[in-house]
């Protein structure tokens, strides 16, 4: 397929050099519904497609970060150069060697091809505490990565199952976002309410917010009434689900351990590849890259 290319919104010889990119986040109060799997290997999809392209993780489980870098690779790195922890606030903005940090030092540089990484760090766990009396706290983000956002085409932030402090900080850098919904019972209720929590947010941090859509993930999964859920979201949310769904398949989980998207597995992979390649390509279709 030929190289993606953001539709430019500016154009022109004059084009400034800090062009928005698009920024989607992946958002769900829910845990274990595909978000990360959906950030990590979009941002893969994108990166082999030509677009700059970064991934920010956002959740103090850090999963994206650990899909993409060893353990020991992270320790060595948070360390020496920090994580988005550092560049929401916590120990002051210095790293754990006390150096103030910036965007540029934190980020990993093509941890995947045309995928750079901002790393995440379980100190996210209590930033809603620690930042309690800080003002602007869920714009910390938007002004750490003010003069870097202009480098990439597209920014994929990969959020925690809440709305705190970490996932406000990715809404108010981002263009649009996307709900990864598991056909579980459970995980589909509260969908309305989401949505509403987000409007309402993006219309407090004054940064208007396209909703993407819906995607099925994990579907296979061992999970109570599954058929008629996907059904029914389906029948409540029309186009707004995404036409692919991502199938419950090992290779999937195995990518993750192995810090690798989907499409550099060799074994056992070809229908998750296939699969997350349609995805990727609808994906890119709604958020006009090409
Ligand atoms: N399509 C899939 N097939 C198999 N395993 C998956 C798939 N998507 C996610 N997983 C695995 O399920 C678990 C939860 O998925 P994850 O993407 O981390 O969800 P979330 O970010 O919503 O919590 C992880 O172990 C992940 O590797
Ligand atoms: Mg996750």
């Amino acid at each position: 397929m030929a190289a993606l290319r953001t539709v430019r919104r500016t154009g022109g010889a004059k084009e400034p050099q800090t062009r928005r990119p698009v920024v989607l986040s992946c958002v769900n109060l829910k845990g274990g519904v595909g978000k990360t799997a959906i950030a990590v290997n979009f941002a893969a999809f994108c990166g082999a497609r030509g677009l700059r392209t970064l991934l920010i993780d956002l959740d103090p489980q850090t999963n994206a970060t650990f899909s993409c870098i060893s353990v020991e690779a992270w320790e060595k790195h948070a360390t020496e150069k920090g994580t988005v922890a550092n560049l929401l606030g916590v120990r002051q903005h210095t790293s754990a060697q006390g150096a103030a940090k910036k965007a540029e030092d934190v980020i990993l540089k093509q941890v995947f091809k045309g995928v750079d990484l901002l790393p995440s760090h379980l100190d996210l766990f209590t930033i809603d505490l620690d930042l309690s009396s800080e003002v602007a706290r869920e714009t910390r983000l938007r002004r750490a990565m003010k003069d870097v956002l202009g480098n990439y085409d597209i920014v994929v932030c990969d959020c925690p199952p809440n709305l705190t402090i970490p996932t406000q900080n990715a809404l108010a850098i981002s263009t649009h976002y996307v709900v990864p919904v598991s056909p579980d019972f459970l995980s589909s209720i509260g969908i309305a309410l989401l949505l509403s929590r987000i409007k309402k947010l993006s219309e407090d941090l004054e940064n208007p917010l396209v909703h993407v859509g819906i995607v099925i993930s994990r579907v296979g999964r061992t999970s109570y009434f599954r058929t008629q859920t996907a059904q029914t979201l389906r029948t409540l949310f029309g186009d707004m689900v995404f036409e692919t769904q991502i199938t419950e398949r090992t290779a999937v989980a195995q990518s993750a351990a192995q810090n690798r998207p989907i499409y550099q597995m060799t074994e056992n992979a070809a229908a998750a590849i296939d699969e997350f390649t349609k995805f990727g390509t609808e994906m890119a279709g709604k958020l006009s890259l090409k």
